[in-house]
């Protein structure tokens, strides 16, 4: 292991090792607060020892929190590793609209995805909270407003069409696979810019293993002695080798000639050094911090929209009035009906159950005062669930979502508050780009049903959501086209 220099600049592959290592020793999970947290005043909830329930809630999630929802009623208390730690999940609109409305320096969102901190680093955004948290959003905010979003369009574009172009005029596939290898293709692109072709080769397969860890890695990272053996020492070599790339990638970024036109996240990044956020003597962003922010935009945003948009195809291929609709909107650049069906997607499949905050202080939450250390959280779904928020919430019906929004809080795939997933208009954008390319072209059917199966924190159609593709006749297309 080298010595790094002070500015934590990873000058060659060693350091690049160093760093990673560093991370994997101070980000354990479980290792910070070992405080224990007060019971008294808690909501009901099951009386199971904690280790049962962490894995009703990491693996059953889509049983468990209905049954506790049924057996408790709208806020219950989840007892889960380390120490029975209270995870108290409510379901009501208003009580999400407090929860996303907390002072964000009582309601800390960074404490409850520590788990994802061996992964993502100490400077993810994800992972931030207080003036640290502020810093970094304002930092990559700009990389996801409308002006960058417009400019990304045509990428996407680009994408998912030479994506359906690869596809044959009548195959059946998994959804699942062919929206994530599409979705990764956009979020490396959007995220590095035009790049070295066979680095970027090497680095699909990594960030794919990064996202298909399961969750008893994600916790076997709190215990450093695993990291020798079986699926956790692969986690770590793969950690340690997407990593080497990445900072290899900086390097030679910070040197590019075209740095200053470039309009990828990693040289707005680079350029938001020297005169930039921290004021004219800022040193700009370590190598350190900008792998960890590139890192969690890879894995943040690609097998997230890429599980919406299967979904999507999923529940059109079960319905041929939608489908038709939905092919004719695709023709005739109805742009607003494909986001209905995306979001109607999001609504009914929840891609992330549940939102988190960790309380700094004791505070007051639907009328429940909770002791400091608990965790409070919507839960995304029974939110989406709830029929006195969506009436006939098992109908996947995407007129929801035209005409009018359902109301404030009752659907919340992307969070909320000034934690909101970043991400939100552009997976919207993408969603839309990749429907319209797809239906325009092809006609789906979806072969069997399917259910959503965990996968890291994530939930994603258990069976990859497998679909047949059918390529739509010249006079097909007219016929969607006119809307007849
Ligand atoms: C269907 C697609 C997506 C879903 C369902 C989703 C969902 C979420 C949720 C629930 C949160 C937590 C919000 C909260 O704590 O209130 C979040 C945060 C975040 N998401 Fe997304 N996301 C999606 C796509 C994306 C994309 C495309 C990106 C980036 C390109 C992204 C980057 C992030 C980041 C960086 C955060 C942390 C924000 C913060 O803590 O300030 N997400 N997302």
């Amino acid at each position: 292991m080298t010595s790094l220099k002070p500015d934590q600049m990873a000058s060659n592959d060693a350091d690049a090792r160093a760093l990673t290592a560093r991370r994997y020793e101070k980000m354990r999970p479980m290792a910070t607060s070992r405080r224990r947290v007060a019971r008294e005043g808690l909501p009901p909830g099951p009386r199971w020892p904690a280790s049962l329930q962490s894995i009703a809630l990491l693996r059953f999630r889509h049983q468990f929190v209905p049954w506790a929802h049924r057996r408790y009623g709208d806020v219950f208390t989840v007892r889960v590793l380390p120490q029975g730690r209270p995870l108290v999940l409510f379901t009501r609109p208003e009580h999400a609209r407090e929860i996303f409305a907390g002072d964000p320096e009582v309601f800390h969102a960074g404490k409850g995805n520590a788990i994802l901190g061996p992964m993502m680093g100490e400077h993810s955004l994800l992972l931030q909270d207080s003036a640290e948290h502020k810093r970094a959003r304002k930092l990559l905010m700009p990389a996801f407003n409308g002006h960058a979003l417009r400019e990304y369009a045509a990428l996407v574009t680009d994408v998912a069409s030479a994506e359906a172009e690869s596809w044959l005029p009548d195959e059946s596939f998994s959804a699942l696979e062919r929206m994530n290898r599409l979705t990764l293709e956009v979020i490396l692109r959007v995220v590095f810019g035009v790049s070295d072709e066979a680095r970027l080769t090497e680095m699909r397969p990594l960030v794919n293993k990064v996202v298909d860890v399961s969750p008893a890695i994600l916790f076997g990272h709190g215990i450093p002695r695993l990291q020798k053996f079986g699926p956790w020492k692969a986690a770590v070599d793969n950690s340690v080798e997407l990593d080497r790339l990445i900072y290899a990638e900086i390097r030679e970024r910070r040197a590019a000639v075209d740095l200053a036109e470039r309009t990828d996240v990693l040289s707005r990044l680079i350029r938001v050094g020297g005169g930039g956020l921290d004021g004219p003597d800022s040193d700009g962003l370590t190598d350190e911090e900008l792998r960890d922010q590139l890192v969690t935009l890879l894995l943040a945003g690609h097998e997230t929209t890429a599980t919406a948009l299967a979904w999507a195809l999923y529940e059109l291929g079960r319905s041929p009035a939608l489908l038709a609709r939905a092919q004719s909107a695709a023709l005739q650049g109805d742009d607003d009906h494909l986001e209905a069906v995306l979001k109607e997607s999001m609504r009914i499949h929840p891609v992330i159950p549940m939102v988190v905050r960790t309380l700094m202080r004791p505070a007051t939450v639907g009328g429940h005062h909770l002791p400091a250390g608990a965790t409070v959280g919507p839960s995304i779904i029974i939110a989406h669930a709830r029929g006195d928020n969506h009436p006939s919430p098992a109908e996947f019906r995407p007129d929801r979502f035209e005409g009018g929004q359902p109301a404030t809080n009752t659907w919340i795939p992307f969070g909320g508050g000034v934690r909101r997933c970043i991400g939100a208009g552009f997976s919207l954008m993408e969603g839309v780009v990749v429907l319209r390319e797809v239906l325009s072209q092809f006609a789906v059917e979806s072969l069997g049903a399917d259910r959503p199966k965990v996968r890291n924190i994530t939930s994603v159609p258990g069976k990859g959501a497998m679909i047949r593709v059918t390529r739509h006749s010249g006079t097909e297309q007219n016929a969607f086209r006119a809307g007849t």
